[in-house]
């Protein structure tokens, strides 16, 4: 993921400087080249051979240790920097920052970087909102340095209230949404829905799915990392929910057809990865139904079809995808959808296939599009999500043989209605609508 990428990282004098170690384990599993720059008082808290044996490089403390290989250090590594993150950010290095101060190996190596500079300040509360600390944090800001804010609750001091270092994975994807790609995305807005949603029987029962919620997370996570505005709506997900996305909770099909209705019309792309139940039951029984003898049966009632919504109300120019996931004729079942539902691009994926499909880490996907059909090999969710995005992308600016599907009034002579019963295509099973999980797993979980 960075590859030929330079990150450093300016850790100070903060009791939250433990954790770098494991931000600068996590980069170097990316293949970062990291440099880790220390202040002084920063060696008190965790000693540099931590950070000189994870990134294999030297830690930088004294800016005239004349025990390294020659070259002016401070200059040479602000050259190559295509990031600096100062994690945990101290109120004094956040002074010195914002008031041009370089009198140590950190504070003057930011003053020599050109490259993007990120401020993490951890501190206790009283420190966090003291003025002068607030002051600095806006100046440093005009001067183009993006401030992480601190998260709130119990600090290493006993007090509670704002200021902890936020999570080493959020401070990861910081970087990574600066860095890892060109912002070919930006200024697009994206809708993705991602997960199972959970249909209720009784106050204790319900209906879901596999869906682990993964695909639609890695494609959140690369649309915001490509610079887009991204908005996820997710049911239920056992997989990390990417940071810097807007995420709306919803539960039931019929709550996502409600957010996703919500907020369509300001969309440029919306995908939908999201495993939504065909059928709920009837009727939600108020009291726990009880255990007795004799079997028992369901009433099931169709759920919204929210892809036939998007299709029959989408406006000129926004892109529809949606997700197809087939146990048995997956490319005929899919090109049908595509044309049903009114949409540009279906994914399509065999349930059955090793590497596809729930919870796993890896998908094999087929891009269906109204002129072509393109299998994709084995590769990690975070890959497809790239190449579902680079395919959308051509498809926007006419690259390839591909156009946007018109809307109804433009050029459809088909009926697709969002009507909660209108849907009876026993064979459309998809991960966006998942009969099949639903219809077969009716197994309601008992607690
Ligand atoms: C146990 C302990 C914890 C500290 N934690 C923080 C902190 O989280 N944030 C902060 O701004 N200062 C903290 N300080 C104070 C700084 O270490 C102190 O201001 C120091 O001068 C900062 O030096 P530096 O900015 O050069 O690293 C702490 C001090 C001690 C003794």
């Amino acid at each position: 993921m960075l590859s030929n990428k330079t990150v450093l990282l300016g850790i100070t004098g903060s009791i939250a400087a433990y954790k770098m170690a494991n931000v600068t384990s996590m980069l170097k599993k990316m293949h970062a080249d990291v440099h880790v720059l220390m202040t002084k008082n920063a060696t008190n808290f965790i000693n540099p051979i931590t950070f000189e044996t994870l990134t294999g490089n030297k830690c930088l403390v004294d800016t005239f240790d004349r025990n390294f290989e020659f070259s002016v250090e401070h200059v040479s590594l602000a050259k190559k920097a295509d990031i600096l993150l100062v994690a945990p950010a101290s109120a004094n290095v956040i002074g010195k920052l914002a008031g041009g101060i370089a009198d140590d190996m950190l504070t003057t190596t930011a003053m020599a970087c050109t490259c993007p500079l990120i401020i993490s300040p951890a501190m206790n509360t009283r420190m966090y909102e003291n003025p002068i600390l607030q002051r600095n944090l806006e100046t440093c800001k005009q001067f183009g340095m993006e401030i992480i804010e601190p998260d709130s609750g119990h600090l290493a001091c006993g007090d509670e209230g704002k200021g902890k270092l936020p999570p080493e994975r959020l401070l990861v994807e910081a970087i990574l949404r600066r860095i890892r790609f060109e912002k070919d995305m930006a200024g697009k807005k994206v809708l993705i829905t991602a997960g199972a949603t959970m249909e209720s029987i009784d106050p204790v029962r319900y209906i879901t799915n596999h869906s682990s919620g993964k695909m639609g997370a890695a494609l959140a996570q690369v649309a915001m990392q490509r610079g887009a505005e991204v908005t996820l709506i997710k049911a239920n997900t056992t997989c990390e929910i990417p940071y810097f996305v807007k995420v709306v909770n919803v539960r039931s099909a019929r709550d996502m057809f409600e957010a996703v209705r919500a907020v369509a019309g300001g969309m440029d792309i919306i995908i939908k990865a999201a495993a939504v139940a065909d059928y709920t039951p009837a009727q939600v029984a108020n009291e726990k139904v009880k255990k007795a003898d004799s079997d028992l049966s369901i009433p099931l009632k169709r759920t919204a079809d929210i892809l036939g919504y998007l299709g029959e109300n989408r406006r000129t120019g926004q892109v529809l995808c949606g997700f197809s996931m087939e146990t048995e004729n997956m490319l005929e079942n899919s090109r049908a959808k595509l044309t049903k539902k009114r949409v540009d691009m279906i994914v399509a994926n065999n349930v059955k296939v090793q590497g596809a499909g729930f919870g796993t880490d890896t998908n094999v996907v087929t891009l269906i599009t109204k002129r072509s059909c393109e299998e994709l090999p084995i590769m990690s969710k975070d890959e497809v999500a790239g190449r579902i995005f680079d395919k959308i992308l051509s498809l926007k600016q006419g690259d390839s043989e591909d156009e946007v599907v018109g809307t109804k009034k433009e050029e459809a002579n088909e009926e697709v209605t969002a009507d909660t019963n209108a849907e009876t295509n026993a064979t459309d099973t998809n991960v966006e609508e998942t009969v099949e999980d639903t219809k077969q797993e009716t197994a309601a979980k008992e607690s």
